[in-house]
């Protein structure tokens, strides 16, 4: 039986932004050092030590915003030992226990930055360093006048203030980052925030709060009860305009998380239903959000997400390397149609993390680089960004037991960008089905339409003697006939159609 999406072009939800198609990049094994940042290392082209090859397949994708420097690495950054001439060397702890050289610091950020011009997110360290420490560095980034960290900027390089966009104050305070109770790190995040203050008063940094991670409501229910009790003297409530979300998708267990290569249909599957997960901690988070902040003044900051799986045999177990197959790139089509789908709440997400680490889109190996199936469903996707999502309607679905779950066989967006142009995105889990779907957008007057797609067995990943083993190819498989589209959809394969 055909699939059927109804949509019509007068309905449609809350744009959607760009930030969800953010990164994150921590210090951590091979994703800073190496693949983003090559230093003075003249055997890989590199502008101001920013590896260029990376940094062209990056801007291709328009990531719009870069989170740094961690996760649990920020927990105990303490920014000084990365700015300057003499940068001090330290052991870093969270991961590998090797050393960190700090070589890439503050400056070194920003400028990284500014070639992918995307925006920026610091993560701020309230594991081991202090307030007093974190209203430092936001005075060294981003005063514009004569105080002496501003001066001292200058003296390093860069006299113009830095542009932040999100501070983060803190990273998951209730277990590697102070394995703090909400209530605690409730007062403390009121404490801090009262502190940290926005010098450019025209761009304001946005403050993001640890919110909870997996199906931890509670803790979610506990930080917004704290930051609403007691309002501001100015009637200001809640104090930040972010909440996280940290949710990995990880299909077995902590101690066993699965291959990333060779795993069996079950555990395909099992993969699949976890990821769809992401609707259901979003609309659980959403229930709770909406009953504190009436006027939707506070958004969702998703920024750790993505599939967490064994490190490669051989690898350094603290540097979190993965390859990454046809599943992680469903994995990313299923995520982002859900983002899509909650646009009224959903600001920022950063998948976990940008190269060489976790669900990377990017793999470097010396001078070579080659892009993940995740990459190329990140560029089939761009095209949403900043767009409204249309809302649509399904019939016919199929609906697969999963794990004594149901699960959709098929997952979607579809957006109209500001140019007018009509953004469709399919995908189809299933192993075994092929399917045909037919889109009737009510109102859309357009019929220059073109498609490509992103298919591949489950297992199929890519590497460097056989770079573009899965990759984005065009696709003839629809028909547009009378403001009908009817497209062909091949079992695990992700078809974007493009209406202008
Ligand atoms: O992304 C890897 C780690 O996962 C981050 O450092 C931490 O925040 C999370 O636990």
């Amino acid at each position: 039986m055909k699939i059927k999406i109804k949509a019509d072009i007068n309905k449609k939800g809350p744009k959607i932004s760009k930030q969800i198609y953010g990164h994150f990049s921590e210090h951590l094994g091979r994703c800073i050092y190496e693949g983003l940042y090559v230093g003075d290392n003249k055997n890989i082209p590199n502008k101001n030590g920013m590896r260029e090859d990376v940094i062209d397949a990056l801007k291709e994708i328009k990531v719009p915003l870069l989170r740094w420097p961690g996760g649990c690495f920020a927990d105990t950054y303490h920014w000084r030992d990365g700015i300057g001439k003499n940068r001090k060397r330290i052991v870093n702890a969270c991961w590998g226990d090797v050393v960190e050289d700090n070589s890439f610091g503050t400056h070194e950020y920003f400028e990284l930055c500014s070639q992918l011009g995307c925006e920026t997110y610091i993560n701020g360290n309230m594991g081991t360093g202090s307030l007093q420490e974190m209203c430092e560095w936001i005075e060294y980034m981003t005063f514009d006048g004569e105080s002496p960290l501003a001066l001292e900027r200058a003296e390093n390089g860069r006299k113009e203030p830095f542009v932040i966009d999100y501070f983060g104050v803190g990273n998951e305070t209730w277990g590697y980052g102070g394995n703090m109770t909400p209530q605690y790190y409730g007062d403390l995040y009121r404490h801090y925030q009262c502190f940290l203050k926005n010098y450019n008063t025209e761009h304001p940094y946005k403050k993001v709060c640890v919110g909870p991670s997996d199906f931890d409501y509670r803790w979610t229910e506990e930080i917004l009860e704290k930051c609403y009790a007691y309002p501001h003297p100015e009637g200001r409530h809640g104090f930040m305009d972010l909440l996280s979300i940290h949710y990995y998708v990880i299909p077995g267990d902590w101690e066993h998380k699965g291959s990333a290569t060779d795993f069996t249909e079950e555990e395909y599957y099992t993969t699949i239903r976890k990821a769809y997960k992401m609707d259901e901690i979003l609309t659980r988070n959403s229930e709770i959000l909406d009953k504190y902040d009436k006027n939707n003044d506070i958004m969702f900051a998703v920024d750790e997400w993505g599939c967490w799986l064994d490190v490669e045999e051989g690898t350094n177990p603290g540097f979190l390397y993965q390859q990454n197959t046809m599943r992680d790139a469903l994995v990313a089509s299923v995520t982002f149609d859900i983002f899509n789908s909650h646009s009224d709440r959903v600001k920022i997400a950063c998948i976990a993390q940008m190269v060489n680490v976790l669900q990377a889109v990017c793999i470097t190996d010396k001078e070579k680089m080659i892009l993940t199936p995740t990459y190329h469903v990140f560029n089939m996707y761009k095209n949403h960004q900043e767009a409204l999502p249309l809302i649509t309607e399904c019939e016919n679905i199929p609906i697969l037991s999963v794990d004594s779950e149901e699960i959709k066989a098929v997952s979607s967006s579809i957006s109209e960008s500001e140019d007018g142009s009509i953004n469709i995105s399919l995908t189809n889990i299933s192993l075994s089905d092929d399917y045909e779907v037919e889109i009737s957008i009510n109102g859309m007057n357009k019929s220059d339409i073109s498609a490509s797609i992103l298919s591949a067995e489950m297992d199929d990943y890519n590497t460097f003697d056989n770079p573009d083993n899965v990759c984005i190819k065009d696709y003839s498989g629809y028909t547009l006939i009378n403001g009908t589209i009817t497209v062909k959809l091949p079992k695990t394969s992700i078809v974007n159609i493009m209406v202008r």
